[in-house]
């Protein structure tokens, strides 16, 4: 079954779907469903690797896949030094320096690395993404991590009463290796533990090495993995690209 995805469709100005697939058989099933939909693109999870054929009527676009941590958010004690440094963003319309942090933390995100979507798109749909947390409030909250009055470090996330999720983690390039990020997780579990939220929660994709290993120094664990495609329909050809 394809769910519609409202808010993607609204984006992307064309019709966004997803669904969950566990075979190519349920493969061709789900794409029968998203031309009778007319769905244009589909987001496909998949617990095994698809093959594609020629034959389909939706192209496969292998984004990378994705991998989701959990964690019980423990209180860690902090330094004079990182509370200074640590601070709640609350500025719209956002700063260049908070839009530059945005576009880090998508790096290797499958809206950078899909060939169809203009890097404008892109880096819109991130500022979108921190401007929508600040929207949330009180149950969104970003945090940024200051280096000489300069933002070098950013961590965005919402909670509702059992799940803390954080969404976008970026440190500058200059300022890498010198366990900022750690810090930000740090102070997102302190607020969890006041908060009593049991659980903190983060996606990332399977080829961020370093991001996945990150998050099982800070304590996660994995709770899920799967493979990941854009599916677009092929009648629409180079279309698509003019579309976004
Ligand atoms: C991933 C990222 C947030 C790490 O920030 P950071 O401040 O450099 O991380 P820390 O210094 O706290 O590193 C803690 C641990 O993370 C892991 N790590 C961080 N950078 C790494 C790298 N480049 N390669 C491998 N492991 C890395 C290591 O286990 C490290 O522990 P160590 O220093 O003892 O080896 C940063 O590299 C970044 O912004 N990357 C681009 C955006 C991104 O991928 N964000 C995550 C999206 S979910």
């Amino acid at each position: 079954m394809i769910e519609y995805l409202d808010w993607d469709t609204k984006f992307f100005e064309l019709k966004v779907g997803r669904c969950t697939v566990d075979s190519d058989l349920s493969w061709s099933t789900a794409q029968v469903q998203a031309g009778d939909g007319d769905f244009k693109l589909v987001y496909i999870y998949s617990g095994y690797e698809l093959s594609g054929s020629s034959n389909d009527c939706f192209h496969l676009l292998d984004v990378g896949g994705q991998i989701e941590f959990d964690k019980t958010p423990l209180a860690h004690p902090e330094d004079q030094e990182t509370g200074r440094n640590i601070s709640s963003y609350r500025s719209l319309p956002l700063s260049p320096a908070i839009c530059h942090l945005a576009y880090t933390s998508g790096r290797l995100s499958r809206f950078r690395i899909d060939p169809h979507i203009p890097r404008t798109k892109y880096e819109s749909l991130y500022a979108t993404w921190v401007a929508n947390t600040l929207q949330r409030h009180p149950f969104g909250s970003v945090f940024v991590y200051q280096m000489d009055g300069h933002p070098v470090g950013l961590i965005t996330f919402e909670w509702d009463r059992s799940v803390c999720t954080i969404g976008l983690l970026a440190v500058l390039d200059s300022a890498q290796g010198r366990g900022i990020a750690t810090k930000l997780i740090r102070h997102v579990e302190s607020f969890c533990m006041r908060r009593r939220i049991g659980k903190l929660r983060v996606k990332t994709q399977l080829s961020n090495l370093s991001a996945r290993s990150l998050y099982l120094k800070c304590g996660f664990v994995v709770r899920e993995r799967s493979y990941l495609y854009h599916a677009r329909a092929s009648s629409l050809g180079d279309k698509s690209v003019s579309l976004l």
